[in-house]
């Protein structure tokens, strides 16, 4: 009986692998950084049914040897050189989660090999990266999805439509911070480019992409104007040689009339109320908490807060299964290359505010969206 059993699902589960075998073909998908992010990304291919790995690439050996260990199961290709990669011909797809100043120049030449392009944030830390990136996705028919993940948050999805749809009013204000409880490991494995502005961006480009990309996202727009202060307070030359800053205030001006008003440091205590991120939207009837179980709090003295948008089941790597619905069915692209290059100019605009202090337009950025 126990023998009947175990081959009945033992052939179950041949058939079922031969069916999955023949009906589903796995798009052959190369990650070309295989640092932190990079390798979250192809655990994230890993678990795709319709993607396998063909290729890890990483200049650091352990990173790349531990990535190949990952994805042994694809018997993937390993090289040290990203060319080497985009050169494959069976190749379909490249992730890259390389330092933030080789994006562009690596997501170009993957765009114009005729590769599907998943490219971390920020998609470039200059005007000119960003505008060079922008012109070849536009021009290329191959699927562009930046990493810009908080896209395809279901709950900050509804969110967000709910805003759209009314529920608060006109959106007039923006306020909206991120601030970190530690700097990053000054001797940690991103030691080598996170500190240096032109290799990362600095905090504001590098990290907060992410917080800029969701006030656009629900006002709607990207800002006209920025002004801002930014310094080095606390860790001053620390890791020696450091260039970018440590804390930075800034002011962000809409086409549409809403202000924004922004915040980061790398020294918000742990135990200090207020969050380490938020993103307070103020609408003429009511205001949300964007980013924490989003509340709805009426202007009105009467209304009670409500919630605006309930927590789902998220799966965490459904921004990689969107990428895939987009290359295997022509799925909603949830960050097209607008998206990306809006949230690395935005961020762009206030980290030149910052440097140069002085309010700096979108149009001095010389790049059309
Ligand atoms: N979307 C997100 O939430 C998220 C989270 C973390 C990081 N990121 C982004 O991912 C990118 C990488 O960040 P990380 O934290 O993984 O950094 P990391 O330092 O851990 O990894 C970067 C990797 O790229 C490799 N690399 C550098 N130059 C290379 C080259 N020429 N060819 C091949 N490999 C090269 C490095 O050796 C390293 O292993 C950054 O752009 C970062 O902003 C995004």
């Amino acid at each position: 009986m126990s023998v009947n059993r175990r081959s009945f699902f033992l052939g179950t589960a041949a058939a079922a692998h031969s069916l999955y075998a023949q009906t589903e073909p796995r798009v052959p998908t190369a990650v070309i950084g295989t640092g932190n992010r990079g390798s979250y990304l192809l655990q994230g291919v890993l678990k795709q049914p319709n993607a396998k790995v063909a290729a890890v690439c990483d200049i650091k050996p352990d990173r790349l040897d531990k990535a190949a260990s990952a994805a042994a199961r694809d018997n993937p290709m390993t090289a040290t050189d990203w060319r080497k990669v985009i050169d494959l011909k069976d190749l379909e797809a490249v992730y890259i989660a390389t330092p933030p100043h080789l994006h562009s120049e690596m997501a170009i030449a993957a765009l114009q090999a005729g590769k599907h392009v998943y490219c971390e944030k920020p998609i470039g830390v200059t005007p000119a990266q960003v505008k060079a990136l922008l012109e070849a996705a536009r021009e290329s028919n191959k699927v562009f999805v930046a990493g810009q993940q908080l896209r395809s948050m279901k709950q900050l999805s509804e969110a967000v439509r709910k805003i759209h749809e009314g529920a608060i009013g006109d959106v007039i204000m923006v306020k909206a911070q991120r601030h970190a409880t530690a700097d990053l490991a000054h001797d940690g494995p991103s030691a080598d480019w996170y500190f240096d502005v032109e290799k990362s961006g600095g905090y504001l480009i590098e990290q907060s992409v992410h917080n800029l990309d969701a006030c656009n996202w629900v006002i709607g727009a990207h800002p006209i104007t920025a002004s801002g202060f930014g310094a080095t307070l606390l860790y001053q030359d620390d890791p020696p040689g450091r260039n970018i800053f440590d804390c930075g205030v800034m002011s962000f001006d809409y086409a549409n009339g809403v202000k924004m008003s922004f915040t980061q440091n790398v020294f918000h205590p742990r135990t200090m109320p207020n969050g380490n991120q938020y993103i307070y939207v103020y609408g003429k009837k009511a205001a949300v908490d964007l980013m924490q179980n989003p509340m709805l709090y009426p202007l009105s003295r009467e209304g009670a807060p409500s919630v605006l948008a309930e927590k789902q089941e998220q799966d965490p790597h459904a921004h990689i299964v969107a990428f895939y619905d987009c290359v295997t069915k022509g799925g909603k692209n949830p960050a097209d290359i607008t998206i990306g290059a809006t949230a690395a100019l935005t961020s762009i605009l206030g980290h030149e505010a910052m440097v140069k202090q002085k309010v700096i337009s979108w149009s001095d950025l010389g790049v059309s969206i």
